[in-house]
């Protein structure tokens, strides 16, 4: 995982049966587990995912890399209308959150409509049952600006891998000011032109 990480589409991810499974355990979970993230236009169902969904993603991003991988965070999303007047987007961003490095693998589940995903410039449409691999905390990304209908969505299944026995917080403390940025988000902060150039157009 670095700056230059692969992006590579992955296609058939789950099986018809898998899929299902994904939604059953969706629909069961609890309101505490459902989070309403508006700057992200995504409700996150944090209520991890059965053990064959687990078995399934571990093994795809597996075989993406020579890295051998952990399996840190995972979740379901919905990406829908939330609030009437208010658009649906993914503004430029990189995953700061997390202080260890991280392969992001982001697969559609379905989607009522396609909505290009972009990883610093270079555009992807995932189709349902595709996913796309990046390094979320080191390449910024985004998805294009659309207009969602009223009875949009697109789901997805976020699943975020770091390097096993990874050094914990490799990366420098969270920057809480532009003051002392470690090496890290001084590097991220110069590919700031990625969402100056997004904000400018929207
Ligand atoms: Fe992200």
């Amino acid at each position: 995982m670095d700056y230059n990480y692969k992006n590579l589409v992955i296609d058939n991810i789950f099986t018809e049966d898998q899929i299902e499974d994904i939604y059953k355990h969706i629909d069961s979970a609890k309101d505490d587990q459902k989070y309403l993230q508006e700057i992200f236009s995504h409700t996150a169902y944090l209520n991890w995912l059965p053990q064959n969904i687990v078995d399934r993603v571990v093994e795809v991003a597996q075989s993406t890399t020579d890295i051998e991988l952990e399996l840190r965070e995972l979740s379901f999303a919905r990406y829908e209308k939330l609030i009437e007047g208010n658009p649906v987007q993914l503004l430029p961003h990189r995953d700061e959150t997390f202080r260890e490095p991280r392969l992001t693998l982001d697969i559609q589940l379905r989607a009522s409509r396609s909505w290009p995903l972009v990883v610093e410039g270079r555009t992807f449409v995932l189709e349902d049952n595709q996913a796309l691999t990046f390094a979320g905390t080191h390449q910024v990304h985004w998805r294009e600006k659309i207009e969602f209908n009223d009875d949009d969505y697109v789901d997805m299944v976020f699943c975020h891998f770091s390097e096993k026995g990874v050094e914990k917080e490799v990366l420098g403390p969270y920057p809480e000011s532009d003051a002392h940025l470690g090496e890290h988000d001084q590097k991220m902060r110069e590919k700031a032109h990625y969402w100056q150039k997004v904000y400018n157009e929207s």
